[in-house]
């Protein structure tokens, strides 16, 4: 028998992560293209605790934005200007001891339209100036290749993934990244691959203005996403030998709203149809048998080419990741159940939890209850690749940020990933969102705080951009320090 796992491992992953549509800016760079987070615009009379702030994007709001490319309106053009202060903002990472940063490629900065032959030089050159930085400091970069930016044109001309073309496009572009990149060991193929069904133009492109069947579209674009994954699975391990390649969901822990058995059903299937589904057919290879009756009973036909099956089968990932950032509850008769916001979906609100600033249920059992059951199910290696907490943080007259709740936050988060590890969870790391201020993804604000160092930019765009260190900076440092022992 394996002797008990007490601690986080010597070699833990401790980190943080962004994502290019939110940090980089530097949208029409050096022949970058635009991508779908460009054209999602800042809701200025925003209610922070609206249930779904993804609110359908529709012809017409993609035909406006592509007139207009102001920073108030569209602030994930211009994120915090990652594409220009990557080195301070590096630098930054490594003083908090960073081992891992989490980014992801801008698919537009390297094939613009997303369909050419040859990749786009400058933008090459750029991620290659950020490998090289992260390797100055020893911090192992975990790179997405896709999170929610594909070009805005594959969705103009291709109708997004519900095209099997998609997948050839981006086997393209990752061809491109694993042959450029080699040194890169951890790799994730979709940010929040769920996102196609909660989220679906961000996730896969998709209109609902432009359908007729929506959620048999859905699920057939993600069928596609998954056989690109798939294949970008077997040609990365092909082309970088020990290569770790991950799938990674936006994880909607969920508990029965009471003891009866139709509650806990529904618990079930919640879990099944949100969750499960993306990760069982990522890491098992092979699509679960509950999804039957599911596409039965909606009418949903999906259309697997020949050969499909076999690719699944042998592009399972190495390990699993998500992003938790709360939990949420299941009932059979939701209907009078008081409702609050939630990543990507609402949901009922739980009687016994805090939620922050945006509605969002702060839940640091339910991440023990999850890193549980993702290991029982899969016995694959974890990833925490998201987790944080969204707040309005106040700068006082000396330009610090005293941010106790976000240190709590985190506290208790990591006590519980520690209990996990007692349980004997095999987790590889954490990399908490953010690791600096970026732009919101579901309202494109910059109110919604959640890195350790502030950026001062406001909703509208105005702002020096100076990059100052929160007390939860020196913080994660103590607890990077002690390797999660000194929790502060
Ligand atoms: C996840 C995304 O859904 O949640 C991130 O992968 C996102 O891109 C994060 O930023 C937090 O969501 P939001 O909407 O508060 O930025």
């Amino acid at each position: 028998m394996e002797e008990m796992r007490r601690n986080f491992p010597e070699n833990f992953l401790w980190g943080g992560a962004i994502a290019a549509s939110q940090a980089e800016g530097a949208f029409n760079a050096d022949g970058r293209g635009l991508s779908v987070g460009d054209v999602v615009p800042y809701n200025k009379g925003l209610n922070r605790k609206e249930i779904n702030h993804h609110k359908n994007i529709s012809n017409e709001v993609i035909a406006l934005a592509i007139q207009d490319s102001s920073a108030a309106n569209y602030p994930k053009r211009y994120g915090i200007d990652f594409y220009h202060h990557y080195k301070e903002d590096i630098a930054l990472f490594a003083e908090m001891g960073f081992k891992v940063f989490r980014f992801s490629i801008s698919w537009s900065r390297i094939f613009p339209q997303g369909d050419e032959l040859l990749p786009n030089e400058a933008g090459l050159v750029f991620y290659g100036k950020v490998f090289a930085e992260l390797e100055k400091y020893g911090i192992e970069p975990l790179v997405t290749i896709s999170h929610f930016d594909m070009p805005l044109y594959l969705v103009e001309e291709y109708g997004g993934w519900l095209n099997r073309k998609l997948i050839d496009f981006y086997m393209r572009y990752a061809k491109v990244l694993f042959t450029r990149y080699p040194k890169v060991k951890y790799w994730i193929t979709f940010n929040e691959i769920n996102a196609s069904v909660f989220s679906t133009f961000k996730g896969v492109g998709l209109l609902k203005d432009r359908s007729a069947h929506f959620e048999q579209e859905c699920f057939q674009a993600v069928h596609h996403q998954f056989v690109a994954s798939a294949l970008a699975v077997q040609l990365g391990h092909e082309l970088i030998p020990g290569s770790q390649i991950g799938c990674m969901i936006a994880r909607f822990t969920t508990y029965a709203a009471t003891s009866k058995p139709e509650d806990v059903m529904q618990m079930l299937h919640d879990d099944q149809y949100r969750n499960f589904f993306f990760t069982d057919v990522q890491t098992r290879g092979y699509y679960p048998s509950y999804m039957d009756r599911y596409f039965a009973e909606h009418d949903i036909q999906l259309t697997l080419q020949q050969g499909d099956v076999e690719i699944l089968r042998a592009g399972a990932v190495d390990y699993v990741s998500f992003s938790y950032y709360m939990s949420m509850i299941s009932s059979a008769d939701p209907e009078h159940l008081e409702q609050t916001a939630g990543n990507l979906v609402g949901g009922i609100k739980n009687p016994h939890l805090q939620a922050s600033d945006w509605g969002w249920q702060i839940d640091p059992v339910g991440l023990r209850y999850t890193l549980n059951q993702l290991y029982d199910r899969y016995q694959k290696p974890l990833f925490i690749v998201e987790n944080g907490v969204g707040a309005l943080d106040q700068l006082d007259e000396h330009g610090n940020v005293h941010d106790e709740y976000r240190m709590d936050y985190f506290r208790e988060h990591i006590r519980q990933m520690k209990e996990a590890i007692l349980d004997g969870v095999d987790l590889l790391g954490y990399t908490i969102w953010s690791a600096i201020d970026i732009v919101s993804s579901s309202t494109s604000e910059m109110s919604k705080r959640y890195g350790f160092i502030y950026v001062d930019q406001n909703d509208d765009g105005s702002g020096t951009l100076n990059r100052l260190k929160k007390d939860s900076f020196y913080w994660y440092q103590k607890v990077i320090e002690s390797n999660g022992e000194d929790l502060g």
